[in-house]
């Protein structure tokens, strides 16, 4: 375990930002001569050079302010004592940092604070983790002459509506961090300081609690909090922690690093780390405080086995269940064939628990029937990146978009699904970067303070496509084209092709504006910024590939970017937002059941013989069973065994009926998870499972970033998953053997030419590593395709657009389509467990007035929502977010059913499923849908059973 101490940690806070440029000054601070970037703070230099200058309202995450006037300094041939915050270090400068008539300046600057905070120090919950403790110290102060009697802000009321953290006026300072913090940071807007003089305040929103301002609880404020002002109710409740371990979020793909900060076993705070490459020092709501899942009561940590669904859980021994599940597997295959059975990975799990699951379904099952939840998000964004590149992966680092000029964002809601990044977004968006959102809603980054789309492209659902022709059409027909990169990176004859394609009349934005239901003006210019305002960098989501043309999509956004020229460099690129925090790690570990590590097709002979020779068994050189082939095949009664590791397939995937039907079919499944999911109701064996704070591995973000993920606390349940899948590997009789996940990653080197020179000691070393990691990168690849795309020359591919099957009619006149909350992930196992629920307690449909109007609905009533697949319920939300004809919903709580009403229509490629268009009818209706009456049974008596194994 790597324990980083309070010291070690690179916590050193140098009072201002880093400065990049060029130049460089030389100056004399104490004596001392110090060589920094031009543009440095006096402070900052002198903290390079080992000097602490006091401070209070600076810090090194936001640009100075100069308010508290502790950090003053003297400089030979100047009058006065400036701020060394807010003073750039120059050439020749003679700086004293250091003497008598300073000290007294800053005691004096301090007294005043003093006299104005509760002098409770030894009972506040920051006695220790204080700035105005530490620098009353430093400063030296020994008495405060105003005494204590005087107006005073010590009986100002606390704010404690927010439930992660407390505003306690008394003990504020007004240094103004906080505002700084949501602003520069968070870019949020929520704080201000009103009033002036001795009367100026923090105030949340316009004079409002926490809970009822802008806030989105990000933590920004507290972690910038010099003062106990703004504190975590644990650190309040527990005390400051003792000891921190260096991790990764467990949350979304942006993949921040934090440290966990503990009291023996105990988590008390996740702080962003500074230095984390993904974040650097920032977080959102989920990673900052919805950590308490992992120790929740609901948490099974005992393995459980029953003969039907209907019996109540036993409890047994690890011993006992792996012996259970090994012989149920095998009688399976005896009885129904070796490929009866399988096995669906997690993009929750580490690489190498996802590595040695596939490993065993591939060398233990004898089968490829090997899946994983990717297949119902990203599974487009691999083939069609592949495709056209070469590499299934998004093209750049997340630093790249300060570089971008024009930012395109589809499909994809980023300040609620990857909140980290949209902050960076946001910061480049006010910086002065142009935005373009294609999205059937108005998404947030549409317009929020500070920040206006230039363009906002409101398509139908399902138009995707359509939409990517007609802005390729203008790039193509105006003269848009950045011939010399195509002409140097690009399969001529498929370009030709393409731009003879997107050129036709029928791609026009004019032609395609009855299709899209966006204005061709709107079109034409979004396109025409695009293709000329500079860096243009495309984010995409779940809103381009779960469609029945995903993949055609990602191949378009490839198109649009090798046109453009948008590629090879920083500020560009083609970059899907990962909604789990390992989905890109899952893809690359050989998932897929064609695929081994590397995307290496498994009937590819040079791959398969290396496997073969590494793992000493024979592999079936056919693609396994995709997820959607296995619910069809145990129907077909063929595939009859399933292993399901950290994945509710039962509330995640679409058409519930089909899925719990295919379910209720197998005679064995297999359930290895932290909590008894909607997919455990139909299990036979339940392997508890391990959270992020109990193991040890890697994850890789959405930037394909491998960052560690480090063992804090002890597994609940003895085991983490990979060791879970060794031994059941073992009693199948091929046994795995690692002593730790480090080895696994050398086997993955090994046998990955992307990753052969990732180490586990390589990336203590780095930080974290984006691979491709080889001879030719040593320390990994942030932006790829530079010079030459992987793949060779860029591949264009026509893009027809293909309605959807899916239609409105008179029966179903409205579409229905899906997304996200800021408070709540994906099926909601873990935030559903965390205070979170205060923001977002049960699943809402957004309807546009005038929808709603028609249908007699108002405000908060219940209806009915119904399409060919099923119906359910929700209460309605009436919004002009959606426009007339669509209906939106999130898919957090596993009562609303949102995927009862989905359809089995998917990806031509890969499968992936239709989520996001489904034709629905909405009604006014007073009772819940059949379907959750049904569940609300389920519940009951999974519950009976679960109280009955206990
Ligand atoms: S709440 Fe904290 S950061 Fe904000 S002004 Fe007060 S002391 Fe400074
Ligand atoms: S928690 Fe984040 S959003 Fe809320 S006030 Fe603080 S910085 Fe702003
Ligand atoms: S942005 Fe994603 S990775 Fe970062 S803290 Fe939030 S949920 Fe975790
Ligand atoms: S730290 Fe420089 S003025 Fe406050």
């Amino acid at each position: 375990m790597t324990v980083h101490s309070d010291i070690d940690r690179a916590s050193i806070d140098r009072g201002t930002p880093e400065r990049s440029a060029t130049q460089s000054v030389t100056l004399e601070i104490d004596g001392m001569p110090v060589t920094v970037p031009a543009g440095t703070s006096i402070m900052r230099a002198a903290s390079l050079a080992g000097i602490q200058v006091p401070k209070l309202c600076a810090t090194d995450s936001l640009e100075p302010f100069g308010s508290c006037r502790l950090c003053l300094v003297e400089i030979a041939g100047r009058k006065g004592t400036p701020a060394s915050c807010t003073t750039p270090a120059e050439n020749g400068m003679k700086v004293s940092t250091q003497n008598d008539r300073l000290a007294k300046l800053r005691r004096g600057v301090m007294e005043l604070y003093i006299s104005d905070h509760p002098l409770d120090c030894l009972t506040c919950a920051a006695n220790g983790d204080c700035e105005l403790q530490d620098m009353a110290g430093a400063v030296g102060l020994r008495e405060v002459r105003y005494g204590y009697d005087g107006a005073n802000h010590l009986g100002a009321v606390k704010d404690e509506s927010n439930p992660y953290f407390t505003f306690d006026p008394s003990k504020c300072i007004v240094c103004s961090r906080c505002v700084r913090a949501c602003e520069e940071v968070q870019g949020t807007f929520a704080l201000t300081i009103d009033e002036r003089g001795f009367a100026s305040h923090v105030s949340a929103g316009m004079n409002e609690d926490f809970m009822d301002s802008e806030c989105v609880s990000c933590g920004a404020c507290v972690q910038a909090c010099p003062t106990a002002t703004l504190m975590e109710k644990t650190v309040i409740e527990h005390g400051t922690p003792e000891r921190s371990v260096l991790t990764t979020c467990a949350y979304c793909g942006v993949g921040c690093t934090f440290e966990a900060e503990l009291q023996g076993n105990r988590v008390v705070r996740m702080t962003p780390y500074k230095d984390g490459k993904a974040n650097h020092g920032h977080s959102c709501v989920k990673g900052r405080f919805a950590w308490g899942y992992a120790t929740h009561k609901e948490r099974v940590t005992k393995p459980m086995i029953r003969k039907s669904i209907k019996d109540p859980w036993r409890e047994v021994s690890w011993d006992e269940a792996i012996a259970y599940t090994a012989s149920e597997f095998r009688r399976i295959q005896q009885k129904y064939g070796k490929g009866s059975i399988g096995g669906i990975t997690s993009s929750r799990c580490t690489n190498e628990e996802v590595y040695v699951m596939q490993k065993m379904i591939r060398a233990a099952f004898g089968n490829n029937n090997v899946d994983t939840c990717a297949r119902v998000c990203h599974s487009p964004t691999g083939y069609g990146l592949k495709t056209a590149f070469g590499t299934s992966a998004g093209t750049q680092d997340f630093d790249s978009v300060n570089e971008a000029d024009v930012i395109l964002v589809i499909g994809a809601n980023p300040t609620d699904a990857h909140p980290v990044f949209a902050s960076r977004m946001k910061r480049r968006l006010r910086e002065g970067a142009k935005l373009i959102v294609v999205d059937p809603r108005q998404i947030d980054l549409v317009r929020m303070p500070h920040v206006e789309a230039s363009y906002h492209l409101p398509l139908l659902p399902g138009t995707n496509v359509a939409m990517l022709n007609a802005l390729a059409h203008v790039i193509a027909t105006e003269g848009l084209i950045d011939e010399k990169f195509v002409a140097e990176n690009c399969d001529a004859a498929e370009f030709k092709a393409w731009r003879e394609f997107v050129s036709r009349p029928e791609s026009s934005p004019e032609a395609m504006e009855k299709v899209t239901g966006v204005s061709a003006k709107d079109i034409r210019g979004a396109a025409r910024l695009y293709a000329t305002g500079g860096n243009g960098a495309i984010y995409y989501g779940l809103g381009v590939t779960e469609h029945s043309q995903g993949s055609t999509m990602v191949l378009g956004m490839a198109n649009l970017a090798m046109a453009t020229g948008n590629l090879g460099r920083n500020g560009v690129g083609v970059n899907p937002l990962r909604g789990q925090n390992n989905v890109q790690g899952s893809c690359d570990m050989g998932s897929f059941p064609h695929e081994f590590s590397g995307y290496r097709h498994v009937s590819e002979e040079g791959p398969r013989k290396a496997f073969e020779k590494d793992w000493g068994v024979a592999l079936d050189p056919e693609p396994g069973l995709r997820i959607p082939n296995m619910f069809d095949s145990a129907l077909d009664k063929t595939f009859m065994g399933l292993f399901c590791q950290g994945e509710d397939i039962a509330q995640s995937d679409p058409n519930t009926h089909h899925v719990t039907a295919a379910l209720s079919a197998m005679e064995c499944i297999v359930v290895h998870d932290l909590f008894l999911n909607e997919t455990a109701a139909y299990a036979h064996v339940f392997l508890p499972g391990a959270s992020f704070l109990e193991k040890d591995g890697t994850f890789t973000n959405a930037e394909r970033r491998i960052g560690r993920v480090r063992k804090a606390i002890p597994p609940m349940a003895q085991y983490a998953e990979w060791e879970v899948t060794c031994l059941l590997s073992q009693a199948l009789g091929y046994p795995m053997h690692y002593n730790h996940p480090s080895e696994i990653m050398d086997e993955i080197a090994r046998l990955t030419p992307t990753f052969a020179g990732v180490s586990y000691d390589k990336i203590d070393e780095l930080g974290s590593i984006q691979w491709p990691c080889n001879e030719k990168a040593p320390e990994g690849t942030p932006v790829m395709h530079i010079g030459a795309f992987v793949r060779g020359k860029g591949k264009f591919v026509l893009t027809e657009y293909v309605p959807t099957e899916e239609r409105t009619g008179p029966r179903f006149p409205l579409l229905l389509t899906t997304g996200r909350i800021l408070s709540q992930y994906n099926v909601g196992a873990q935030t559903r467990r965390t205070a979170n629920v205060v923001w977002h307690d049960e699943d809402i449909l957004e309807i546009h007035p005038h929808d709603a109007e028609n249908r007699g609905i108002r405000e908060g009533d219940r209806v009915a929502l119904v399409s060919r697949s099923g119906d359910t319920s929700m209460h309605a939300h009436i919004t002009e977010r959606v426009q007339p004809g669509v209906v939106y919903t999130t898919f957090h709580h596993p009562e609303s059913g949102a995927n009862v009403i989905t359809t089995e229509f998917s990806d031509w490629a890969t499968n992936c499923p239709e989520y996001k268009v489904t034709a629905v009818e909405v009604r006014l209706t007073n009772r819940e849908s059949r379907w959750q009456e049904d569940y609300a049974e389920l519940q009951k008596l999974q519950r009976i059973e679960t109280a009955a194994a206990e």
